[in-house]
């Protein structure tokens, strides 16, 4: 039997600070994420710079509240993992740096993790889920659908050619006066909107495949919003929970299509494992997992989501997938360097457009 390991997960690929302490069993230890959404709030979006320079000064304090937290000390960590890329340059060097000290200053070793296969891989976190299975990966920088074979061998079935749905529900809070996140704001709005008042469209329907696009569909929200403005000098607070029901319900019903069609591409590959997971921020509104709970019951399929706090970002999916990876030959450990973009399925050409992680990968 393999001893029991325990890892130190560092997370500041965008503008959430986080470090977790997890162990080979699946036991979090701790889960801490400062955020930053504070220090944004003026400028609408994230700032690259503001964001770097945060995670410089909170990385430490955030490692040693996760690690008291977790009851341990640096010298019962068994390695370091730490996210490698893709994201914001600044704030992914600000953690590979402090996490290649530490690793020195302990002589442990140090793993570099891709963002994206920590949300990816964070069912077999929460479920012990079997490879393979069909991920849907939806967040504010990426949506894509992917095969998971192993802890780094994905391949994807499809995704957004342009904007990721997080950064459509971020730019429809920002138009509606709404906080960011935008992703919470809009959902807790929607709740009391009419879904069906205002016809939004369904982006990419109309083409075959799983591919997505959620551009159109945030202008869409930008031309009803003017409509609604001027007919009444202003937008009512009906209209706006109106418009935030109807966007959030075009996304829903895009999504749960697209995952209908991925669902049935995947099963052609592999017919024995019909699972399907969905993992990242835009995974934590209800409508949306209620909509591909259905999808995946209609078309018999096990859905799994993981819980709240480990759809958005955070650390305790670096440290599993830092776990995972070492368990296997994993070529991409060495040298551990910082990478703005780094695509799970580097074979796939790589999507159109541009978000705030970069191009969609
Ligand atoms: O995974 P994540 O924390 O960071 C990225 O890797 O992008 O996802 C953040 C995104 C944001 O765009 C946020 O608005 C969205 O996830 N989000 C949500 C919800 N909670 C967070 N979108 C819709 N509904 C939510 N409840
Ligand atoms: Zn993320």
């Amino acid at each position: 039997m393999t001893a029991k390991r325990t890892i130190l997960g560092i997370e500041s690929s965008c503008d959430d600070t986080a470090a977790a302490v997890v162990q080979s069993d699946r036991t979090i230890l701790s889960n801490v994420v400062a955020g930053q959404t504070d220090l944004h709030s003026a400028f609408g979006g994230v700032v690259p710079e503001i964001a770097a320079r945060a995670h410089a000064e909170k990385l430490d304090i955030t490692v040693a509240k996760a690690l008291k937290d977790a009851g341990k000390s640096l010298a019962d960590i068994d390695a370091i993992a730490v996210t490698a890329g893709p994201g914001l340059i600044g704030g992914v060097i600000s953690g590979v740096m402090m996490a290649r000290g530490l690793a020195a200053g302990l002589g442990k070793p140090v793993i570099g993790v891709n963002h994206l296969a920590g949300h990816a891989l964070t069912p077999r976190l929460t479920d012990d889920l079997p490879f393979p299975y069909l991920m849907l990966l939806v967040s504010g920088g990426h949506c894509q659908f992917l095969n998971v074979h192993g802890p780094d061998s994905f391949t994807r079935l499809g995704g957004t050619i342009d904007d990721a749905p997080g950064e459509a529900f971020d730019k429809v809070a920002r138009l509606l006066g709404l906080p960011q996140p935008g992703g919470p704001s809009v959902e807790a709005e929607a709740r009391t909107g009419d879904p069906n008042a205002i016809a939004l469209p369904r982006p990419l329907l109309n083409r075959d495949g799983c591919d997505m696009s959620f551009s159109g569909l945030k202008t869409a929200v930008l031309r009803e919003r003017d409509k609604l403005s001027e007919a009444k000098g202003g937008i009512t607070k009906q209209a706006r929970a109106d418009l935030c029901a109807s966007f959030q319900s075009a996304v829903s019903d895009v999504l749960a299509e697209k995952a209908r069609r991925a669902i049935g591409e995947y099963l052609k590959l592999e017919p024995s494992n019909p699972t399907l997971a969905v993992a990242g921020g835009v995974a934590a509104n209800t409508q949306i997992r209620s909509a591909l709970q259905t999808t995946a019951d209609a078309a018999n399929v096990a859905f799994t989501a993981p819980p709240l706090s480990l759809c958005t970002d955070n650390a305790a999916m670096i440290a599993w997938a830092g776990l995972e990876l070492e368990t296997i030959d994993h070529p991409g450990l060495t040298p551990l360097i910082a990478r703005p973009r780094w695509p799970l399925d580097a074979t796939s050409p790589a999507m159109l457009g541009s978000g705030k992680k970069g191009a969609k990968a």
